[in-house]
Order: C-alpha cells, then sequence, then structure tokens
C-alpha cells in the first residue's frame, strides 16, 4: 500500500506504507519533445496525484474525451447518460477518496498557470468479470481503468507522461501486472497501449445503455 507525500521540494511522491520517506518515486515531469510542439513550444507537462480540489477540472475533462472513445455506432444519449453517471464531480469526488483507487492528472504548466490536459485512473485488482479472470493471468494486478488527454494534447507526450507514472504506481504498489480495456474499433488507443507494452489477451463485453460494446483486454507485465 502506498500514500501520498512531498519530497524535499514539495513534489508529490508515493511512499509505501511503513517504508522509509526519504527515498521515493518522483512522479513525472516532461517538457513535450514531439512534432505537435512546434505549436507548444512552451508546454510543460506534469504528472501529480489529483487532489480533492481537482474532481470538476477532471470530470470537465472527462466528459469532453470519453466521446471520443466510444465508437460511432454508440447512441448520443447512452453516452451522455454514462458521463452523467460515471463522470461527473460528485463520481470524482468519490473516486478521489477510494483507497483502492488512484487518479493521476496531466497538467499543462505556462508560467504560473496550470490546466488539467488529462488523467488517468488506477484501480487495483481485476474486479469480478471471468472473462477478465481467464485473460489477466498474473497476481496482483492494477487495471487502467481509463486514460484520457484533451485532443489539443494528442500527440504531445503528455498520454506518455501518464501511461509512465501509473505504471511507476503500480510497480511501486508492488503489482506483477497492468490490464486495461480497450473498445475494439479504439485503434489509436490500441496502437498508444502497444507502445506502451500492452498487448491483447482476451476480451469482454460492455454495457453501454442500450448497447454492447466489444473491448479487448490488454495486459503488461511489470
Ligand atoms: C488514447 C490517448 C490517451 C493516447 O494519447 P495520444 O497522445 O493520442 O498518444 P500517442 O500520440 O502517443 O500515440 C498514438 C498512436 O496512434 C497512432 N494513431 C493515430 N491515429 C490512429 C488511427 N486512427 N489508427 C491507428 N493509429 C493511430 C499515432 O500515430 C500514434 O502512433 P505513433 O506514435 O507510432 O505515431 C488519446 O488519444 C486519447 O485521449 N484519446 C481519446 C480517449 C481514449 O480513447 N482513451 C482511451 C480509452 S481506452
Amino acid at each position: 500500500m502506498q500514500r501520498i507525500a512531498k519530497d524535499r521540494d514539495g513534489a508529490a511522491v508515493w511512499v509505501k506504507q511503513g517504508a522509509r520517506s526519504d527515498t521515493p518515486a518522483r512522479l513525472g515531469t516532461e517538457s513535450g519533445r514531439h512534432s505537435g510542439m512546434s505549436t507548444l513550444a512552451a508546454m510543460a507537462i506534469s504528472v501529480t496525484p489529483a487532489a480533492d480540489a481537482d474532481a470538476a477540472a477532471l470530470a470537465a475533462v472527462a466528459a469532453a474525451t470519453f466521446p471520443l472513445a466510444c465508437p460511432p455506432s454508440a447512441a448520443a444519449e447512452d453516452v451522455a447518460a454514462f458521463i452523467a453517471t460515471h463522470l461527473s464531480v460528485q463520481c470524482f469526488g468519490d473516486y478521489l477518496t477510494d483507497p483502492d483507487r488512484i487518479v493521476l492528472s496531466a497538467s499543462d504548466s505556462d508560467g504560473d498557470s496550470h490546466r488539467i490536459v488529462g488523467y488517468t485512473m488506477l484501480i487495483r485488482g481485476v474486479g469480478t468479470d471471468p472473462d477478465i479472470g481467464r485473460a489477466v493471468r498474473q497476481r496482483p494486478a492494477v487495471e487502467v481503468s481509463k486514460m484520457y488527454v484533451l485532443p489539443s494534447h494528442h500527440s504531445t507526450g503528455a498520454a506518455s507522461a501518464l501511461m509512465r507514472a501509473a505504471i511507476d504506481w503500480a510497480r511501486a504498489d508492488g503489482a506483477a501486472a497492468a490490464w486495461l480495456g480497450v473498445n475494439e474499433n479504439n485503434a489509436r488507443a490500441q496502437r498508444f497501449y502497444r507502445k506502451h507494452g500492452f498487448e491483447i489477451a482476451g476480451s469482454r463485453t460492455f454495457r453501454l445503455g442500450g448497447g454492447t460494446e466489444s473491448d479487448f483486454v490488454m495486459v503488461r507485465s511489470l
């Protein structure tokens, strides 16, 4: 188990429960270096554990980005209902206080201003879906439950910084594997996950309102 602490410079760090706090793993801070940076030259992305006060900003990013992960066949009212039920400010408030979850946010810093441009949420375990139990063989495992970045920051390295911090957190938490579900039609996300070492290990179905979506289950050893 881990807790969040600050190091001497005030940076957020993970500290294992019962471990000394003078050798923490610092979370990512990254200057953009991808081709997209020609238009975002001053961008500096920092990844930190989200705080309770970030719930509204996270919900806004979630509402803007969740539709991007849905296939064109998904009904707009089902997508809207999912956002209202699972991605509200109240929901993020609950996620942020759940001891088995961690939300990491990516912020774009420009001078003194910081804006959340993406987030990931990790959940300990594999849940109760037998399809996932079959696909994810290693234990303990951590789910990369959400990985969302605003379109303005796609291909800038922000998502990669989030993923690196997620993997660091899962390793420090003692997980043997990380897993996730991604829509079968979401080719961009699948490519991103493959770049970060995830492989398709199975599939699962996912209820979105009246429809049933098919996800690949992707797994990576840690
Ligand atoms: C998934 C996401 C976090 C990845 O971040 P990103 O900044 O786009 O990722 P990257 O640019 O580093 O990697 C994407 C890769 O897919 C490629 N790609 C882009 N469009 C593609 C497409 N239509 N089909 C296949 N690959 C595609 C990119 O070229 C890149 O590969 P490369 O680095 O080898 O060139 C981001 O796209 C996102 O938030 N998408 C919307 C929400 C979403 O789908 N989340 C995942 C839910 S499971």
